[in-house]
């Protein structure tokens, strides 16, 4: 799959800078009635060749996240860095060094598709308008490497129209443009939500091995622990707009220290169905997006909620690297702002073994069978 023009342009970067930084993220949306905070107060950094996991449950501001780093548009406050540079200051040639070297996968495919054209010219255009091919003919040899590296065959897939393919080959041919094109940081957005599992071990083993081979940070989007598992070095818990835990990936699940942490990792189905991580009843309930003004924004689902909790909590370091905003851990000293971005900003790498500890990460890697990397 990897063109050689492509990949002599392409080496593991000594940037100091991590190759994504956000810091202080907000974002506000209006909607009938009011305004949603989508994003409150968020940060994180990719570094270089390290895969960071966002996840959460649907409305957590995931996809939110994921639109500001590739600069869809500007936050309401906070900045969003790329190898060093706010975005809203790049100069035209670096913001086309920025379309070039960021590239996505979808949440949606289908809307990446222009439905008048056949599906290869998704891919065409940006290898002309980065000059990856240096004909016509190696363009469509590319393309054609590109899909049969996703499982898809090319005599089946190029020469028709969006509609004409499913939903998970237009997600995987999505996944072919973003390797094709080896980008610093990909923003990969659910890139195997409609891939049933007997591919997903293949597309995720793209995903790590171009992360391996070529030094590129992901910033890897997903509702579902057990792929985070297998491929995040770190991980940041989102819950409605605010980080509620991050850490080193085998540290964050094998020992969720945030009440909403384990009410994800307990709702990963089980084969045993009598196991559970915890006892807490945590519910799943329908909660106004006012309701948390001032507090927690989890207390109204949190069975372990106290008075205390309608302050604000902030973030602690619970363990080496791992951090939580909960008052449960109020006897945890502050992180402030400096310490804060320090520890967001350490590398991860050597944190994922993707060894398998005693008690939740059990429950991931049977939950995910076959799809580890
Ligand atoms: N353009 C917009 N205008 C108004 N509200 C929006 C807009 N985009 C997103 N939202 C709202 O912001 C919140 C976060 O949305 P986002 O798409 O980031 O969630 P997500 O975590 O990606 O969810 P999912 O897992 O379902 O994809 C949601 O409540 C959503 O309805
Ligand atoms: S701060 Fe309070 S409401 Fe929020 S998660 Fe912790 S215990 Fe629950
Ligand atoms: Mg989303």
């Amino acid at each position: 799959m990897t063109h050689p023009d492509a990949a002599a342009t392409l080496r593991p970067t000594a940037d100091a800078a991590p190759v994504l930084r956000v810091d202080d993220l907000h974002v506000r949306f209006r909607i009938p009635g009011g305004v949603l905070r989508a994003v409150d107060g968020v940060s994180f950094a990719v570094q270089h060749g390290e895969t960071l996991g966002l996840v959460g449950e649907s409305g957590s501001g995931k996809s939110t996240l994921g639109h500001l780093a590739l600069g869809f548009f500007a936050p309401t406050a906070g900045t969003v860095r790329y190898r060093g540079a706010d975005l809203r200051r790049l100069g035209r040639a670096e913001r086309h060094r920025f379309r070039r070297e960021v590239q996505a996968i979808p949440q949606d495919p289908f809307a990446s598709y222009n439905p008048f054209y056949l599906v290869e010219h998704a891919l065409e255009v940006p290898l002309r308008r980065f000059g990856l091919a240096r004909n016509r003919g190696a363009c469509r040899r590319m393309i054609e490497e590109a899909c049969a590296g996703v499982g898809l065959n090319p005599g089946d897939t190029l020469g028709r129209y969006p509609h004409q393919l499913s939903g998970g080959q237009r997600q995987r041919l999505m996944v072919a443009r973003a390797l094709l094109l080896q980008p610093r940081l990909l923003i990969a957005d659910e890139p195997v939500s409609m891939i049933d599992a007997s591919l997903r071990a293949t597309i995720l083993g793209n995903i790590a091995e171009l992360n391996r081979r070529h030094g590129i940070g992901i910033l890897y989007i997903t509702h579902d622990l057990t792929t985070a598992y297998h491929i995040a070095d770190a991980v940041v818990v989102l819950y409605r707009g605010h980080v509620v835990e991050f850490g080193p990936t085998e540290s964050v699940i094998a020992a969720p220290s945030h009440p909403y942490t384990q009410l994800l990792i307990d709702s990963i189905p089980w084969p045993d169905l009598a196991r559970s991580w915890g006892s807490l009843p945590l519910r799943t309930a329908v909660v106004d997006a006012s309701d948390h003004a001032g507090g927690c924004p989890f207390r109204a689902r949190c069975p372990v909620a106290s008075p205390v909790c309608a302050q604000a909590p902030t973030l602690r370091e619970a363990a080496a690297g791992h951090a939580v905003s909960c008052h449960l851990f109020d006897t945890q000293p502050p992180l402030d702002g400096a310490e804060q971005s320090a520890l967001l900003r350490q590398p991860y790498r050597a944190g994922n073994s993707h060894q398998r500890p005693e008690g939740a990460s059990d429950t991931l890697a049977a939950a995910s069978e076959g799809t580890k990397p």
